[in-house]
């Protein structure tokens, strides 16, 4: 049976929703688990099961959706197809992103990386750890990843913020689309050097896989995609590093364990993805009716499919709001699930919770939070938006 309209959900503002959506989350998973969000233009999805439900059944809840933010604003990318043609898209660049090539080639890559930016910064006693450490270590580590040869911290991070918000554009703000082009073009301009080096030059990256698979993808194509491992490829991995180390340096007692027994990092690491998930909704488009959390849904229907909601689902997680790394559940919906399963997950466990936190706490000795109120922002992405601390010299 479908349920009534919920009057609340008619009122959500996102501007409410980027500053703290967790209440309303709450309110929604309770009241009216499939809302629709006039101003999001799309029924928000909320709890873990029917999330789950929607990633088991892709033939029914399509990625494609044309045109949305993404498309409008970097192309087609893998990441909004389905069936075949993502398939090919995502054969053509996982293999470098597997955990075998990530233990036995990217680990000592990573660790080189954080080494540099960690030394960059230990003689100042202090620093914003977002700016200073998350984001140019997350930047380093993907243009290894992905091959771009040459390709500064600075551009890294401009370019995947720029293409990052305009996939958030739910406001449709002219800047943020203005922004994005220039990325795009700025990184075309990279592609025109690294394209034919890599052809002739064959490495570990993510580029290089593409030009050489099997079924090997265009330059076009690839132009394209790269776009989104841009997007994708930095921001999580800092943010969720930036909300670890947060919820490590507030949690005085965690940070002990952790220390006395390291095995507990990858704790540290999925808890913190789950607690404040950097990705927090990804969309869906009906494709034949069908019926979800008690809501009738019609073909062209679009979902806010909210993984930050479904990871704080108090049907799931006992105590969901608190950060805790024994947790007895400890399965979380923060990167996805079915066919579009992040594909940087390996990357990301090895680089955020394997070196870049352990080597972090260990580096920055006497690490300490120099004010209070840590400002985090965002629904559709979210992390902390500065981290400044103190640490002994
Ligand atoms: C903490 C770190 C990360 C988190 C939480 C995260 C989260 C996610 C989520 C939720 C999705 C699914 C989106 C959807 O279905 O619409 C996704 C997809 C994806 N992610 Fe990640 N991600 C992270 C890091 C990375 C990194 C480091 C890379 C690249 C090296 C990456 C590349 C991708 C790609 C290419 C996809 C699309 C896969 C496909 O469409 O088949 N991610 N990620």
């Amino acid at each position: 049976m479908a349920t009534t309209f919920s009057q609340p959900a008619e009122h959500i503002r996102l501007a409410e929703l980027w500053r703290d959506p967790y209440p309303t989350y709450r309110y929604l998973r309770e009241h009216d688990p499939v809302a629709w969000v006039p101003e999001a233009g799309r029924y928000l999805v909320t709890r873990f099961e029917d999330i789950m439900h929607v990633e088991r059944h892709p033939e029914t809840y399509l990625s494609s959706e044309n045109p949305s933010l993404m498309t409008r604003s970097i192309g087609e990318t893998l990441l909004r197809q389905d069936g075949a043609a993502h398939q090919r898209l995502r054969r053509a660049a996982e293999a470098p992103l597997r955990p075998r090539m990530v233990k036995e080639h990217w680990l000592p890559a990573f660790r080189r990386n954080a080494e540099d930016v960690l030394g960059a910064v230990v003689g100042h006693g202090e620093c914003d750890l977002f700016r200073e450490v998350a984001g140019p270590l997350a930047a380093r580590n993907l243009a290894d990843l992905l091959g771009l040869r040459g390709v500064g911290d600075a551009d890294m991070q401009e370019w995947s913020q720029a293409i990052i918000d305009a996939g958030g554009n739910y406001g449709e703000d002219p800047e943020i689309w203005a922004r994005c082009a220039n990325a795009v073009a700025d990184l075309d301009t990279a592609m025109d050097e690294v394209l034919p080096a890599l052809r002739r030059d064959p490495d570990h990256s993510v580029i290089s896989a593409m030009l050489h698979a099997v079924d090997p993808l265009t330059e076009d194509e690839i132009r394209t995609n790269v776009r989104v491992f841009l997007g994708g490829g930095l921001n999580e991995p800092r943010d969720s590093m930036a909300a670890a180390a947060y919820a490590l340096l507030t949690h005085d007692d965690q940070r002990e364990d952790v220390e006395a027994e390291p095995a507990l990092w990858k704790r540290v690491f999925e808890e913190a993805v789950r607690w404040v998930s950097p990705i927090g909704m990804y969309p869906r488009r009906v494709a034949e009716r069908t019926e979800l959390g008690g809501r009738v849904l019609e073909p062209g229907d679009k979902l806010g499919v909210v993984i930050a909601s479904g990871n704080r689902d108090e049907r799931v997680f006992d105590r969901p709001d608190a950060f805790d790394i024994h947790r007895a559940e400890t399965s979380h919906v923060g990167f996805g699930g079915g066919p579009h399963f992040c594909l940087g997950t390996w990357v990301s466990r090895a680089a955020v919770g394997q070196i870049g936190l352990p080597l972090l706490f260990r580096t920055l000795s006497g690490l300490r939070l120099t004010e209070t109120e840590v400002p985090f922002g965002g629904w559709v992405f979210r992390g902390p938006l500065r981290l400044t601390a103190a640490w002994d010299v």
